[in-house]
């Protein structure tokens, strides 16, 4: 096997990416974008199956999905918080309600809330928005539906009949992409955010029924936005290092 490369420098490389929460408008070349989804590609796979598919969105495609989003999150926001009758009249929006992945929007687990509330927490103080902001918190997390203003949202599907194997491979997929990404100056921002609506991506794209939408991936040139600046804290190995049976 060739060894021609320079992999001392690997885990400051990896720790050194971060998810981009605010992109230029600058283009990201069609070239480009191939090539990081050939390096998600060099990453191991369940029986070399690489059961999952990539969906492109750029241009036209990409401004009528941020549009539809942007649209049905204006749907759930308003049906949010105004107790049942809120709720009513949001199910009777039916338009607004996710068509998939109903898991995004479960509470999380007491074993890892606190974790997800931290992040939460850290993030809105970097932005300056108060937790008791709701519309600031609203008009932060609606970001997500105009991908951050990234030029290419990448949406990944995975093959039904692999279960989490699936997910696992496209889990390994994306972070291969998203290293190659960062090698080139790119950011990225994993979405699952984008997940619940996954009818509007097939009016775009011919999916098969055989795959489902995991998540999305915003990608483009980062912006010198304040948000970018955030470091999410990272947990120690000790934090998840099974301890032995006495
Ligand atoms: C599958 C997946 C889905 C995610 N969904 C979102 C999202 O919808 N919006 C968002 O701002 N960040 C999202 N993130 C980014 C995480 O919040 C982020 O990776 C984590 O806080 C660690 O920060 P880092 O990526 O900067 O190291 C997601 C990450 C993953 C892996």
């Amino acid at each position: 096997m060739k060894r021609d490369f320079d992999a001392e420098n690997f885990n400051t490389f990896a720790a050194s990416r971060r998810s981009t929460r605010d992109f230029l408008p600058t283009p990201v070349p069609d070239e480009v974008i191939e090539e990081i989804i050939a390096a998600g590609l060099t990453s191991p796979s369940w029986s070399n199956t690489r059961p999952f598919v990539v969906a492109v969105a750029k241009g036209e495609v990409r401004d009528r999905l941020s549009a539809e989003f942007l649209s049905r999150f204006e749907l759930v926001k308003t049906g949010q918080g105004e107790g049942i009758i809120g709720k009513i009249k949001a199910l009777i929006r039916r338009k607004g309600l996710p068509t998939s992945n109903w898991l995004v929007l479960k509470k999380y687990h007491k074993d890892l809330l606190p974790r997800s509330q931290r992040i939460g927490k850290e993030l809105f103080t970097q932005m300056g928005i108060d937790r008791d902001d709701k519309d600031a918190r609203d008009g932060f997390w609606a970001r997500n539906y105009e991908f951050f203003g990234a030029p290419v949202e990448l949406f990944l599907f995975t093959h039904k009949s692999l279960g989490k194997f699936a997910a696992s491979d496209a889990g390994l997929f994306m972070q291969n992409l998203m290293l190659s990404a960062h090698s080139k100056g790119l950011g990225t921002c994993a979405q699952g955010s984008v997940a619940v609506w996954e009818d509007a991506i097939r009016k775009e794209f011919e999916i098969s029924k055989n795959h489902s939408l995991l998540c999305g991936i915003c990608v483009g040139y980062p912006s010198k936005s304040q948000v970018n600046k955030f470091e999410a804290n990272r947990i120690s190995p000790s934090e998840i290092m099974l301890p032995k049976k006495s």
